[in-house]
């Protein structure tokens, strides 16, 4: 059954999960206006493809658990999920060999450490997959015996599928510019080898970072990337296409581990004013997931100190002005 017939007949059993639709619509587009005008922050400058991007650029997208949709700004223009991919890889790890063996090699603690220090928790295993270390550990893992180029594919397609098969992308220049810069990621990884952290002694490392890049390097829109925000507030089954994307538990264990370390060193402020998980990137995206009613994707490049979107977050804090979703 297509998103849209499953709108339609909620829409004739006057069951939509959100009923005053488009007094709803009219809210977010005066809190999209509200946030247009701030001109703090600085966008990521590490390589020239996120240099390069438009401080001017802000994208809102919405789409609800039952498939209604609202878009404002500049919400089809392509970006890179970055961190944001960290979460989508966990969730689909964990559906695929169960949350369990992933967290036997990566907790749910968050680090107070900045996003890519080097360093373990106490039982020498990365603090949480939202981390750059705990992110590399699961892109490890994710299909760990197959072609690399296989494992490029299979994740192509569990993006694709989570966003209802709408725009997911590959900027190559990113993932090239990644790679070349990439000191930190590399040390990380030789650290955490030496400290036995891999499932397989043997697996290179080089690889298993240009996973990773690959993954920070898919690209997306904000209407697509709302899609997939929605997808983890169904339960892991996608509004468009009705398709169960990710099993029950990962997909309830995501939304945790955003909720606690989604946004940088921002994360406890995050949950306690906001109250809801989300995940950001240094490309300026941010999706926050309402649990069984929405998902919201905020895309704008100018980072604040802590690297999460200036728009994004402040659209959230004035959301929840308006909208009792604060989880409390
Ligand atoms: O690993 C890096 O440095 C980046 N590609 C990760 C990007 C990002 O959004 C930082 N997040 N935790």
């Amino acid at each position: 059954i297509s998103g849209s017939l499953v709108i339609i007949s909620q829409a004739l059993r006057n069951n939509l999960i959100v009923p005053s639709w488009h007094e709803f619509v009219e809210l977010i587009r005066e809190l999209y206006l509200k946030c247009k005008p701030i001109s703090s922050g600085n966008v990521a400058e590490y390589i020239p493809q996120l240099a390069r991007q438009d401080p001017n650029k802000w994208g809102v997208s919405i789409c609800t658990v039952d498939g209604q949709r609202m878009s404002f700004g500049d919400a089809t223009t392509p970006f890179c999920f970055q961190s944001v991919s960290k979460a989508f890889n966990y969730a689909i790890l964990a559906s695929d060999i169960g949350a369990d063996a992933v967290h036997s090699f990566v907790g749910q603690e968050p680090s107070g450490r900045l996003f890519n220090e080097i360093c373990l928790d106490v039982n020498n295993k990365p603090h949480n997959p939202m981390v750059n270390s705990g992110a590399i550990v699961v892109s490890s893992l994710l299909k760990k015996d197959w072609k690399m180029s296989d494992r490029f594919d299979y994740m192509l397609e569990e993006y694709k599928k989570l966003a209802g098969g709408e725009y997911i992308g590959f900027n190559n220049a990113t993932f090239l510019s990644e790679r070349d810069t990439a000191d930190r990621n590399f040390a990380l990884g030789h650290f955490m080898k030496e400290c036995e952290c891999f499932p397989n002694a043997d697996q290179s490392i080089r690889d298993t970072l240009d996973f990773y890049f690959q993954l920070c390097s898919l690209e997306t829109t904000c209407e697509s990337l709302a899609v997939m925000a929605a997808t983890l507030a169904n339960g892991g089954v996608c509004p468009l296409t009705a398709e169960k994307c990710l099993a029950n538990r990962p997909c309830r264990d995501v939304l945790s581990l955003m909720y606690s370390c989604g946004m940088y060193d921002y994360s406890g402020q995050f949950a306690f004013h906001v109250g809801l998980p989300a995940k950001s990137g240094v490309s300026g995206a941010l999706i926050v997931v309402i649990p069984n009613l929405m998902g919201i994707c905020l895309w704008s490049p100018p980072l604040d100190k802590m690297g999460n979107s200036v728009r994004g977050v402040e659209f959230c804090k004035k959301m929840i002005t308006k909208f009792q979703f604060h989880n409390y």
